[in-house]
């Protein structure tokens, strides 16, 4: 076979391999084979120096005619290879603007802070301000201010987070998570003293316990402060009173029953009618027909002095509710844990 004829076999051949490409990759691999540096049609335009003097110049520009032309035919199958290739990538990943979009849920407020809201406005009705105090409080306004000294045995009745010690320079004393929300009674009466005061204090509470059905290690108190002068018991009942007849409906009864906390004298707890029974008794109530909603009483003398105010001449009461306890009781939920479980099944039925 002479140069020429090999030169054209070569040339129909990858013709016919061309055609047959179908991706970007075997078009590359095709060009390197045939009119790459080391392809079929250079290595045969190196044999032209073996060819006789005459046939060399043919030979020549045969060799660069073919080269060309197939070079040619490779940019155009290259195009139309590519525009295949887009053409399908593009329909693979083609996005659908008229389907409809996935519904965006839309949120509420949680069943905690609902029932917040519900007690501010029930407060305020009866002209109570919302002040707030740290969750981060003084060992001395979470006790000792509030009558409750180092030794004495009601500070067992608030297992403590404490904070660890941040080597402050003053010595301000110990923080820690507040326990219960009356360590804001100081800190509105040092405010405020001369001035009468009827404030609701809320705020998250920390205790170092057991977690159960009834008893979260995190939850909300709402303190209650009125200080004036002539404030005497009978207005802290009428208060709670009213309080639970706003929230729980009109005819429920409230009791309080005589207890002791070392920052109100007299202290008391309150109690309202099981919702749930109407107070005929049943497992909620324990059979008793009451709940307690409440710790509460008249302002310690100590207490008053501690925040400015002259027990000889000032008097006031206090109350603690807890805010996730009345409103379980409200809505009948049987597991103080299902409040910040986050189970969207759960708070979205609030
Ligand atoms: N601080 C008390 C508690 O956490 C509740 C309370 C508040 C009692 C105010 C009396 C007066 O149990």
């Amino acid at each position: 076979m002479s140069s020429l004829e090999e030169l054209e076999r070569i040339r129909e051949e990858a013709l016919v391999e061309l055609a047959a490409a179908t991706t970007t990759d075997a078009l590359e691999a095709w060009e390197a084979r045939i009119v790459g540096r080391k392809g079929q049609i250079t290595q045969l335009a190196r044999t032209v120096g073996q060819l006789p003097k005459e046939e060399r110049p043919a030979f020549g520009q045969r060799v660069n005619e073919v080269k060309q032309a197939l070079l040619q035919a490779y940019e155009a199958r290259l195009d139309e290879v590519r525009h295949t290739e887009v053409t399908a990538q593009l329909a693979r990943e083609a996005i659908d603007v008229t389907l409809p979009g996935r519904p965006v849920a839309p949120g509420h407020l949680h069943l905690t802070t609902q029932a917040l809201r519900e007690l501010y406005d029930i407060f305020a009705l009866m002209g109570f301000e919302v002040y707030e105090s740290p969750d981060v409080e003084l060992e001395a306004y979470n006790f000792d201010l509030l009558n409750i000294p180092e030794y004495h045995p009601a500070r067992d009745m608030w297992d403590t987070f404490w904070i660890e010690d941040q080597g402050g320079a003053e010595s301000s004393g110990r923080r820690l998570l507040r326990t219960h929300t009356s360590p804001g009674q100081i800190r509105v009466m040092r405010e405020r003293y001369p001035e009468p005061i009827r404030v609701i204090l809320p705020g998250k509470c920390y205790r170092y316990e057991q977690i159960t059905v009834r008893a979260e290690h995190q939850f909300y108190q709402l303190e209650g402060l009125a200080v004036g002068t002539g404030i005497t018991m009978t207005d802290l009942i009428g208060t709670l009173q009213q309080f639970a007849r706003l929230y729980y409906g009109a005819d429920r009864e409230v009791r309080v029953r005589s207890s002791y906390f070392p920052f109100t004298e007299p202290s008391v707890e309150v109690d309202t009618a099981c919702i749930l029974c109407g107070g005929k008794g049943c497992a909620v109530c324990k059979y008793t027909g009451w709940l307690e909603i409440a710790g509460a009483g008249m302002v310690h003398p100590v207490v008053l002095r501690n925040g400015g105010y002259d027990p000889e001449v000032w008097s006031g009461f206090a109350f603690g509710f807890g805010v996730e306890r009345p409103s379980m009781m409200k809505y009948a939920v049987p597991d103080i844990r299902l409040y910040y479980g986050n189970d969207l099944r759960f708070l979205r039925q609030f």
